[in-house]
């Protein structure tokens, strides 16, 4: 076992601190208090190679693996959530599906935009009544001789306000017997195609800068090559990039732990109760060596995963455990990070409450901690 990063994947990681550190952290907190979508920001991360991290270069993408994207993901997530979150859907619901079930047509198509960021992705999955279960889907395509017409609406789509194309399920093709239309297929379709319609931005919790709303399709007609994969294949298609997705948020979440956890370690070396710096009293101590060792734990799983994911392995598993655990410890840090500033913590003029808001999307989206307690049951019952 080898736990030395490459030079390129460290390369990677630095370039994405620089970014971080220099560019995004400074507007971290006005994007938050603006709920504003950093256009700039994912404009410089399209040049520097951060929005398709594993699309070929034959694609325009960067070419790197899994782990190298997990590294500069929580490098991006470090400074700030949305901007990581909107980096997270672009790579792995977005490019990597498009990469493992797209068309040739669809590839050169989609691929070079987004790896750039002149085009932006969304992944259209939930419903307002398939969250959770995911196989309820209502949303329908049917087939109508050269084209599907798609009607149904979608919920809580992150970058669905700024998207170009939406990786969108329905049913709607053969099942395993054989039968029309009662299988989910995937489609992959522009957003400014007659028919579909964004409802209002959601006002959120946290990550207010990454806009969602929900997707209507209101006898939305697509071409016959809008398919996604093999007609029925769409909810293997959901599931195996779900599997991807879950190792993102894994890595957005220590990001977002190491941010509780830096800037509470920063402030507890200056502010001072009797007589001396709080980072001088074990109550403290031990909050930041608890944080500590569980943001390293949660890396590690997050590591594994997305080697495991290079290896071309099945890796659902791993991947629900990685972001199991990491969404669960950014909670914890982020709530004893407010701990440690106290009553600075509760106010907005200090980050750890921007953290405390935005860890707790990590324990929901791309599969709550239920589901994937669930996910892993189902494996470790099954060997
Ligand atoms: N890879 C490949 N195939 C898979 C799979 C995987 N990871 N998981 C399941 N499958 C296959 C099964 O093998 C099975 O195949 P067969 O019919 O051939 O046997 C089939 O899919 C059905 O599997 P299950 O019976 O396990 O399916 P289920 O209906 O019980 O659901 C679930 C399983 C894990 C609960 C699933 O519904 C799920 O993951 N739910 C959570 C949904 C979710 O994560 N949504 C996130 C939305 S996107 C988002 O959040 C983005 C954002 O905002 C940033």
């Amino acid at each position: 076992m080898d736990l030395e990063l490459t030079a390129e994947q460290t390369l990677l990681r630095d370039t994405a601190r620089e970014l971080a550190t220099k560019e995004i952290l400074p507007a971290a907190a006005q994007i938050d208090r603006e709920h504003r979508f950093p256009k700039e920001i994912v404009a410089r991360m399209g040049e520097m190679g951060l929005l398709g991290v594993a699309v070929p270069e034959d694609f325009g993408g960067s070419g790197m693996d899994t782990v190298s994207y997990a590294l500069a993901l929580e490098e991006i997530s470090r400074a700030c959530a949305s901007t990581g979150v909107i980096m997270s859907v672009q790579n792995s619901l977005v490019c990597d599906p498009i990469l493992g079930f797209g068309t040739d047509a669809q590839k050169k198509r989609w691929l070079p935009r987004l790896a750039a960021g002149k085009a932006l992705g969304c992944f259209a999955l939930s419903e307002p009544d398939a969250g959770s279960d995911a196989a309820a889907q209502r949303t329908t395509a049917v087939r109508d001789g050269e084209r599907w017409v798609l009607n149904g609406t979608k919920n809580f789509i992150t970058n669905g306000p700024v998207a170009d194309v939406v990786v969108l399920f329905a049913i709607g093709g053969q099942d395993a017997h054989g039968q029309d239309g009662r299988a989910i297929s995937a489609f992959l379709i522009p957003t400014d195609t007659p028919g579909l319609k964004l409802g209002p931005v959601d006002d959120k919790l946290g990550i207010r800068g990454a806009p969602s709303s929900q997707i209507f399709l209101e006898d939305c007609a697509v071409p016959a090559g809008a398919l996604l994969g093999q007609p029925g294949q769409g909810f293997k298609i959901a599931m195996r990039t779900l599997d991807g997705g879950r190792i993102g948020i894994g890595a957005q979440a220590v990001g977002i732990a190491r941010a509780a956890f830096e800037d509470a370690t920063n402030y507890a070396l200056q502010r001072k109760t009797f007589g001396q710096p709080i980072a001088e009293h074990q109550a403290i101590q031990f909050k930041l060596a608890d944080m500590c060792t569980e943001i390293d734990a949660a890396r590690l799983l997050v590591w594994r995963a997305a080697v495991k994911k290079d290896a071309g392995l099945r890796h659902t598993t791993e991947s629900s455990m990685a972001k199991l655990f990491a969404s669960e410890v950014a909670n914890r840090a982020a709530k004893e990070a407010v701990q440690v500033f106290g009553g600075y913590g509760y106010l907005t003029d200090f980050p750890v409450e921007r953290h405390f808001r935005d860890a707790k999307i990590t324990e929901i989206y791309e599969g709550t901690s239920e589901i994937q307690r669930l996910v892993i049951a189902s494996a470790l019952l099954k060997a």
